[in-house]
């Protein structure tokens, strides 16, 4: 089979497209003949070596495809069932071994790349606005990076919730696209000279000077002071990553200064802990795009061969929604 590698930790030119025997399916893995793979930020955190890995491996931890053979002890899934995962490493391939406790029945109705492209954007956005910080009616709502893929979901998830949603985007293309997926305001963080007071002002402005009650900060290092200096009293900042780079560390003392805040850092895996839990999110999720009540993005789509491209272009902020490789 054809897959993407990184050879090495490094930026996107360690990938190479390379040849490899076919996988057999172990005990408990699906074998499955991949339709499409996502492209995630974890891919670059790992492939770069900030989370720890061994190298060559295969890339990629999402996707969705048809299952072509199950090994010992699989019972929920058979040859020829549709299938959807978000964690399954050794994604960007034509085939790949994905564990049955991982992956999820894609409802019918719903093609298989859209399935690829809102699993672990889209239950994020579901844990995100459904239980980190539960959304409801007349929350404020700060979401940054409105136009990318966690973004767009968010959006739609949040606002669903009865939620007013506010984000941050860099270009005029991306606010048209978070107005799109519902946001009442769009705010351009690329044109402010000095983000930490800049935008914790225009959201006061928009929240009649309270401050929102939620920040979803996934781009990190570069808007964490200004998230934290964006929210009311008692509010939270649920930081979920880190596309401009790591937060500093932080004294404590910051949350009473600033309004006795909450601050959380979760991560998707602890919110789909259980094999209910996961069906429920991912059923949520999928199920909504199927009857058309959710939208998913897709802003890009590459063949397989060239990860390295959509590899930049997701570190270079030059991408909108999802991007998607197909074998
Ligand atoms: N904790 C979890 O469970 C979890 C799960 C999934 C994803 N994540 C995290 O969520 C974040 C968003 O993920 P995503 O896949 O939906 O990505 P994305 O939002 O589609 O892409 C990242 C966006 O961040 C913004 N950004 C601001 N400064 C940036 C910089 N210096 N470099 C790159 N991007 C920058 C850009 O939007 P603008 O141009 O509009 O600023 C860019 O398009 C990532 O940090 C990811 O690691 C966390």
């Amino acid at each position: 089979m054809r897959a993407v590698e990184a050879r090495e930790a490094g930026g996107p030119e360690v990938l190479s497209f390379v040849d490899l025997p076919d996988p057999e399916p172990g005990p408990g893995q699906l074998l499955v003949r991949v339709a499409a793979a996502g492209v995630n930020f974890i891919d670059t955190y790992r492939r770069a070596g900030v989370y720890p890995m061994p190298y060559p491996h295969v890339v990629g931890v999402e996707g969705a495809g048809v299952v072509e053979a199950v090994g010992e002890g699989v019972g929920d899934f058979a040859a020829g069932d549709r299938v959807a995962w978000a964690e399954a490493p050794g994604s960007y391939a034509e085939l790949a071994l994905v564990p049955a406790a991982e992956a999820v029945a894609v409802p019918d109705g719903l093609d298989l790349p859209t399935a690829a492209a809102l699993m672990l954007q889209g239950m994020t956005a579901h844990y995100l606005v459904a239980s980190t910080f539960e959304v409801g009616p007349g929350h404020d709502v700060l979401l940054t990076a409105g136009a990318g893929g966690v973004g767009l979901l968010a959006t739609q998830l949040a606002t669903a919730r009865g939620g007013r949603v506010i984000t941050t985007v860099s270009t005029p293309q991306k606010a048209a696209l978070s107005s799109a997926a519902g946001a009442a305001h769009t705010i351009d963080y690329a044109a402010m000279d000095d983000i930490t007071t800049e935008l914790p002002a225009t959201v006061r402005e928009l929240t009649d000077g309270q401050g929102v009650h939620v920040v979803y900060d996934g781009v990190g290092r570069s808007t964490f002071a200004a998230s934290l200096a964006s929210l009311r009293r008692r509010g939270t900042l649920v930081l979920f990553g880190g596309a401009s780079g790591p937060v500093p560390p932080l004294d404590p003392q910051v949350l009473n200064r600033s309004g006795s805040l909450y601050l959380t850092r979760p991560t998707l895996a602890h919110y789909v802990a259980t094999r209910a839990e996961l069906e429920w999110r991912a059923s949520e999720v999928l199920g909504a795009a199927a009857t058309g009540n959710l939208s998913a993005r897709i802003g890009a789509t590459y063949p397989l061969a060239d990860a390295e491209q959509a590899h930049r272009a997701l570190e270079g902020r030059a991408t909108t929604g999802k991007v998607l490789l197909v074998p």
